[in-house]
């Protein structure tokens, strides 16, 4: 073995990663990675994050009041998720799921189909984030429905977001993110959020083969619909041979109360899509919980099959991530904790509404 220093004197090793002083981390960053974004949004140099406290590199503290961005539904680096990662790193086991039986990958489908609404979403696609897995649903809706002619378009909503990939800018319902970005996926159509005339009027015309839909859009400003709005979309969507497709990579994962956002309307959806805290907040992961029946439709051919791979689908890592964080979800009634403290949160401000009507 050669030292990498006598190969690339420059070259920074883990060790000189992991102790890299602020001033020196910020000047690499800013002259490698996105240096617009990191000054506007006036970044800190957080060197210690644990349960809800960020340690700035002064040690000043922070409460994590936005879950790292909806990801750390766990906590920051939650010691049972990382040792859960420790023990696939012991394990030493062949990590690419794509190309092989792999165990860990396959407990987790099993239990994400478990935890499923009703278990009634019994197989899983796997992808790298949120943005590509939304991108895998499109492409499995587009599959399962080529042989129905007459579903030609996708529906959305205005104002959601599903990511910011192509086709994720597409779906979603701000021109913000479309900017720039013509062309765009064609024939997807976006009618208000929360509005079921709106719904209905579309999907009479029998063109939709999917309504995807953010149970609260959540980019969107935290937008609760009105109540009973997933429970008629599901009984429009069936009545017009649509499928209905819940974009719980926000709100899933516990957030709201219940394991699935849509399990307060206690429906059953065609297609969840996942990412964010489902693994953690420590490894990227994402992906969809659908129906065995729209699976198939969409990959239950030799013909098909191969049509949405990726090299790092069903990642032992990521999956073991992911199941980490469902146990530790599980063990620590979380969904019992989010409805208590929300509950709470929700009483008290709603008593300082009281006092200052006019600013809240
Ligand atoms: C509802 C929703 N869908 C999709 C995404 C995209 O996920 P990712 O940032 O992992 O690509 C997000 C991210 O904020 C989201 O909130």
């Amino acid at each position: 073995m050669t030292d990498v220093k006598s190969l690339v004197s420059d070259f920074l090793t883990i060790d000189d990663a992991l102790t890299l002083d602020g001033e020196t981390t910020k000047a690499l960053q800013l002259k490698h990675l996105n240096r617009l974004r990191t000054l506007d949004g006036h970044a800190k140099y957080f060197t210690r994050a644990q349960g809800c406290t960020f340690i700035d590199e002064n040690g000043d503290k922070h409460l994590d009041m936005i879950g790292a961005v909806g990801v750390v539904t766990v906590g920051n680096n939650n010691d049972f998720v990382w040792s859960c990662l420790q023990k696939c790193f012991d394990s030493k086991q062949f990590m690419m799921g794509a190309i092989s039986y792999h165990n860990v990958a396959a407990a987790l489908a099993h239990n994400l189909a478990l935890l499923s609404p009703q278990g009634k979403l019994t197989k899983v696609g796997t992808a790298t984030g949120g943005a590509e897995a939304i991108e895998g649903m499109i492409k499995m809706v587009k599959l399962a429905t080529r042989n129905k002619p007459e579903k030609t378009h996708l529906l959305a909503t205005l104002n959601a977001f599903h990511g910011k990939t192509s086709g994720a800018v597409s779906l979603g319902g701000k021109d913000k993110w479309r900017a720039f970005q013509q062309p765009t996926l064609a024939n997807i159509d976006h009618i208000e959020y929360g509005s079921v005339a709106a719904l209905e009027a579309a999907l009479a015309t029998g063109k939709y083969k999917a309504f995807v839909v953010e149970p609260i859009q959540g980019e969107g400003g935290i937008i609760v619909p009105p109540e009973g709005y997933l429970k008629t979309a599901r009984a429009l969507c069936d009545r017009y041979d649509t499928l209905l497709v819940l974009d719980e990579i926000q709100c899933g994962a516990a957030r709201t109360g219940k394991f699935w956002c849509c399990e307060h309307d206690d429906i059953v959806p065609d297609c969840i899509v996942f990412a964010k805290g489902l693994s953690g907040g420590l490894v990227p992961f994402g992906g969809y919980l659908c129906t065995e029946t729209l699976y198939d439709a969409a990959y239950g051919s030799l013909e098909t099959c191969y049509h949405h791979t990726a090299t790092y689908q069903e990642n032992t890592l990521s999956a073991a991530a992911a199941l980490g964080a469902l146990q530790f979800i599980l063990e620590h009634d979380l969904c019992g904790m989010a409805q208590r403290k929300g509950d709470l949160m929700m009483k008290r401000l709603r008593e300082v509404q009281q006092r200052y009507p006019d600013v809240i």
